[in-house]
């Protein structure tokens, strides 16, 4: 961590649709310049609380805050130069190339003085390397693979280069290697560039590897956080997912590994099966 690196914490925070509650009075800080991971079961609040620190959704009560400032106060520009966000299925305008996509991730790094750059353009570049979209800049979004498409987003968040990134799911609709590709590009983004990254895992097993910094949350409220070894324990799984699990030691990162019990198999079945 360093001094310049964003500080992103919530206070009291009350998040609602119309007179659905869905977060209340959550305190949360971000660890500076760290990977962090939320997890949780379906509808417990993870995209809401992401969308909230994104300022897409604004507070009922108690605030996000940048450095000490209220979302709410942030400039929209001066906003997405340093927070960028991946929502979970974003809408692509119709007909927009990848390459067109990518590119208005640059859009908050521009002004009237200062047009399209050799740094946008290198910015790009980079992007559709990193996430391997290279060959498929020149396609409509919308006539790609599931997988494609989420990769020409990643590009996109990429591209606008800032200091916090948020992605909710980044790895829907990957396939196993990609979703490596995936996970090991936004660690990249945090050793090599010192990126201060928050996303919403469903695979425990890729929170536990690839997090500092774990936090389940449960219908609306943290549930537990902390260092992945500490939070992901059977224990956790059972009262945040109502799921039995052995944990191990994953062989290749010795991080937890989350075997699930389910209904027809049995906890201490050295065959793994009832058969
Ligand atoms: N736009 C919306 N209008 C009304 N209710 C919503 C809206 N978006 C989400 N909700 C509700 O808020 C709750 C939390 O939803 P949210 O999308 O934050 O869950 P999540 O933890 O991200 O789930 P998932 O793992 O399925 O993505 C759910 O009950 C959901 O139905
Ligand atoms: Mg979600």
């Amino acid at each position: 961590m360093t001094t310049t690196d964003p500080d992103l914490r919530a206070d009291g925070l009350r998040l609602a649709y119309d007179d659905r509650v869905v977060v209340d009075g959550l305190d949360l800080a971000i660890p500076r310049g760290r990977i962090t991971v939320i997890v949780g079961a379906n509808a417990c609040g993870k995209s809401t609380l992401l969308r909230a620190m994104a300022r897409l959704l604004a507070p009922r009560e108690g605030a996000v805050r940048l450095d000490g400032r209220a979302l709410q106060s942030i400039p929209t520009r001066e906003l997405a130069r340093r927070l960028g966000i991946l929502p979970q299925s974003p809408p692509a305008p119709e007909g927009i190339t990848v390459l067109d996509l990518v590119g208005r991730g640059r859009a908050p790094h521009q002004t009237w003085w200062r047009q399209w750059s050799a740094s946008d353009e290198q910015a790009v570049r980079d992007a559709l390397a990193a996430t391997g979209m290279t060959e498929l800049a020149g396609r409509a979004v919308d006539e790609l693979s599931g997988g494609q498409r989420q990769r020409a987003w990643i590009a996109m968040a990429v591209a606008q280069g800032t200091p916090l990134l948020l992605l909710d799911e980044p790895t829907t609709y990957l396939d196993l290697a990609h979703q490596m590709d995936v996970l090991d590009l936004i660690t990249d983004l945090n050793r090599n560039e010192g990126r201060t990254i928050v996303m919403v895992l469903h695979d425990l097993n890729q929170a536990c590897r690839y997090a500092d910094h774990v936090i389940a949350m449960k219908a609306g409220r943290i549930a537990a956080q902390g260092a992945p070894a500490d939070v992901i324990t059977a224990e956790t799984v059972e009262d945040v997912f109502g799921l039995r699990c052995r944990v191990t030691a994953d062989p290749v990162s010795g991080a937890p590994l989350i075997i699930p019990i389910g209904r027809h198999h049995t906890a201490g079945s050295e065959l793994g099966s009832v058969r």
